[in-house]
């Protein structure tokens, strides 16, 4: 493998490539994000992720080392792959971070490089991640009072203010904040959240809450439709749409201006959005080398024949395609869907 060997000629090949054949998938949508999760572990336990009595890990030697998640992050950037998302689990319990950061940067075609983090290790790592020339994140929020962010996460909220403090001390302006809501659990924080992210200018996320847990947190009383938080809102604040919603991400979200907090709020409605799906543009890659078109669905394709026993790039490109080839119109979250793996073993 040769990673940044010769970037500007790869890249201008890579262009010339991707144009010809871009990754269309059998509904007409363009994919080009990648959403690699590079670890299950996680030194959290939110309530709708990972409960405290999961238990379900997967064997080290299964997860991808970074040579291989490299080469499968390569072939996709010359498939025409351009945006990239680094999750997990927590993408920084990994063994040497930043440095897999820095190799990924390196790689022609890959044009924006995030990552989803619950921010707890950013108070040592996000020096090392600017300086490895990452410039952007999303970081979970889902509560602004300590006791009911340990309740929610089993974490410590004083870890991931100081490490929001430290990533905006590095230099990192492009943050989001993400919120998972649980009725009765942190509907109370929604605008505490709201006031903590004006103070800071940062853009807040509510996310709804979806069927990719253990089976017990999906019970239906947990769930908050976020139609009434915008209701919410409205009482509170002045709401409008965005105009531009492509220029804020390269996701779901629907983007809210707040008038008077003078902040962008988005939805992520995958629950009850019923267009969600229609311009999905994204694939995943599990820690263990599976493409998995949808997170709601529990279609996969295994890459790992490509990559043990010894890489093969026309094969990996063949299964990236037969991914491709299989992405549904629309997750099945509605349709009595049963999870059968976790949000961190398939990649937030
Ligand atoms: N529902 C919605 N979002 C979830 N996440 C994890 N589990 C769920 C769930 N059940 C999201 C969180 C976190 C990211 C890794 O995945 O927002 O930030
Ligand atoms: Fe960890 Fe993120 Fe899952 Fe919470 S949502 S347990 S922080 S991976």
């Amino acid at each position: 493998m040769k990673h940044g060997s010769q970037p500007t000629r790869d890249l201008v090949e890579r262009d010339i490539q991707a144009q010809s054949q871009p990754m269309i998938d059998p509904v007409g949508r363009k994919v080009d994000y990648l959403r690699v999760s590079v670890t299950d572990r996680c030194n959290e336990r939110c309530l709708y992720c990972m409960p405290e009595q999961f238990q379900q890990w997967i064997p080290r030697k299964e997860v991808l080392t970074d040579d291989e998640l490299l080469a499968v992050i390569d072939t996709a950037a010359e498939l025409g792959f351009r945006k990239f998302r680094i999750t997990g689990g927590e993408p920084m319990v990994r063994p040497k971070f930043p440095e897999l950061v820095q190799r990924i940067l390196q790689i022609p075609g890959v044009e924006s490089l995030s990552m989803t983090t619950n921010g707890t290790r950013l108070r040592s790592l996000a020096q090392p991640l600017w300086d490895a020339g990452l410039r952007k994140f999303n970081m979970s929020l889902d509560a602004i009072d300590p006791d009911i962010y340990q309740t929610v996460t089993g974490g410590r909220l004083a870890d991931v203010i100081a490490g929001l403090e430290a990533a905006q001390a590095a230099g990192f302006q492009q943050i989001k904040l993400n919120t998972v809501l649980m009725r009765g659990k942190n509907d109370d924080q929604i605008l505490p959240l709201l006031d903590f992210a004006a103070e800071r200018k940062l853009t807040l996320r509510f996310i709804e809450l979806m069927p990719v847990s253990l089976t017990e947190v999906l019970d239906e009383s947990n769930f908050l439709p976020l139609a009434e938080v915008r209701d919410m809102l409205e009482q509170d604040d002045e709401i409008s749409l965005c105009e531009h919603q492509e220029a804020f991400g390269f996701g779901p979200a629907r983007y809210y201006h707040l008038k008077r907090r003078g902040i962008k709020v988005g939805f992520i409605g995958a629950m009850t959005d019923l267009n969600f799906c229609e311009q999905c543009n994204k694939m995943r890659l599990t820690c263990d080398g599976m493409l998995r078109p949808c997170l709601g669905n529990h279609m996969e394709t295994d890459l790992k024949q490509a990559l043990r026993p010894e890489f093969d790039l026309a094969q990996l490109k063949g299964l990236f395609l037969k991914g491709l080839g299989e992405k549904p119109e629309a997750h099945l979250f509605r349709e009595n869907y049963q999870p059968q793996r976790i949000m961190t073993a398939i990649g937030g």
